[in-house]
């Protein structure tokens, strides 16, 4: 019998199964999301997000700075803004809830690494991400409001700017609004191959963010398409995107896969609300064993072709060490 492969002699044991794994996941490459209110004295559990609370900007940098301590020192911000209209003004307010948040956190705690997502839903009173006129979304109207909003952020400090909204060209409309105010440093994350998916519902309860009306098929991608992800991360790098992402991340690893092979930036992925409330509904039900699921399902996520994850489990990672 000709026996030369033998794939178990490099699963022998656990020195030799750590020497030779293909991908480690890095702590240093996860995100940790926030959600700020304007209101004061505030520390709103999430229902379905254990572990996870709406705060006020004070209760925020407690967070941060606790959150610090433990080696987290990346972290995405979304507003949840105390009034809301039909042109999202809360969102480039100079003195807007996410505006004030930033400034806050770049002098009290400098090393942290500050990105915002730049979207108007939490913002409007119809929850949509552009303006609507006869119950339509308008691309190129948002655009101009969407890079007052970078603009602004990137004027409070924030290192990195997120547009999540997925209107067509804001890449870079954006940027072109960035170098015009001299903020050439600021880096573009764009939320490239961003699905419509059922995934976000409990982010939505979070941040008040629902649309009033109709859904976000018409500007967020339809989850039957894989080639579009490529189109779409190809505009944003071509206008100027540093880096891109794909969202969510659990059920989309192949759209991971297909954008690694054909980018050569950073490439993110968001493992979103529902996919934290999944996971730790199971655990609470007692069916999944948290730190085996949450280490499997990061280093899956990397081995995918994920350069960095946002990811609500970050803060159980660092706390418990999980790798
Ligand atoms: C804003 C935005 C959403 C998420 C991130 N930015 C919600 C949406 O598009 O409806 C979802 C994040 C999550 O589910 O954790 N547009």
């Amino acid at each position: 019998m000709n026996n030369i492969h033998r794939p178990r002699r490099l699963r022998n044991n656990q020195m030799i199964r750590d020497l030779s794994a293909e991908v480690c996941p890095d702590k240093t490459r996860l995100i940790m999301p926030h959600f700020v209110v304007e209101e004061k004295n505030v520390r709103q559990a999430i229902k379905p997000m254990p572990g996870i609370f709406r705060v006020c900007t004070d209760n925020l940098l407690k967070d941060l700075e606790s959150d610090l301590k433990l080696g987290i020192d990346k972290v995405i911000l979304f507003g949840i803004p105390a009034e809301k209209d039909e042109m999202a003004k809360g969102a480039y307010d100079e003195h807007g809830v996410i505006q004030k948040a930033i400034r806050r956190i770049k002098k009290e705690l400098p090393d942290i690494c500050v990105i915002a997502d730049v979207c108007l839903c939490e913002y409007m009173s119809h929850g949509h991400c552009g303006i609507v006129e006869n119950g339509k979304i308008l691309n190129d109207p948002t655009l101009e409001l969407l890079g007052k909003t970078a603009v602004s952020y990137a004027a409070a400090g924030a290192d990195i700017v997120a547009p999540s909204d997925m209107m067509d060209h804001r890449v870079g409309f954006i940027r072109e609004a960035l170098d015009v105010n001299e903020f050439t440093d600021t880096i573009i994350l764009s939320y490239a191959a961003k699905y419509a998916s059922a995934f976000y519902d409990p982010f939505r309860d979070a941040a008040g963010s629902a649309p009033g009306f109709g859904d976000r098929k018409t500007y967020q991608m339809d989850y039957r398409n894989a080639m579009e992800a490529e189109k779409e991360v190809m505009i944003d790098i071509e206008e100027g995107a540093d880096m891109v992402m794909v969202k969510p991340a659990l059920a989309y690893m192949d759209i991971i896969r297909r954008v690694r092979k054909i980018v050569d930036v950073p490439l993110c992925t968001y493992n979103v609300s529902g996919e934290y409330a999944m996971v730790k509904a199971s655990v609470n039900a007692g069916v999944a064993d948290e730190k085996k699921i949450v280490t499997e399902i990061m280093t899956s996520l990397f081995r995918a072709g994920a350069n960095m994850i946002i990811s609500y489990h970050t803060r159980d990672i660092f706390q418990n060490n999980w790798f």
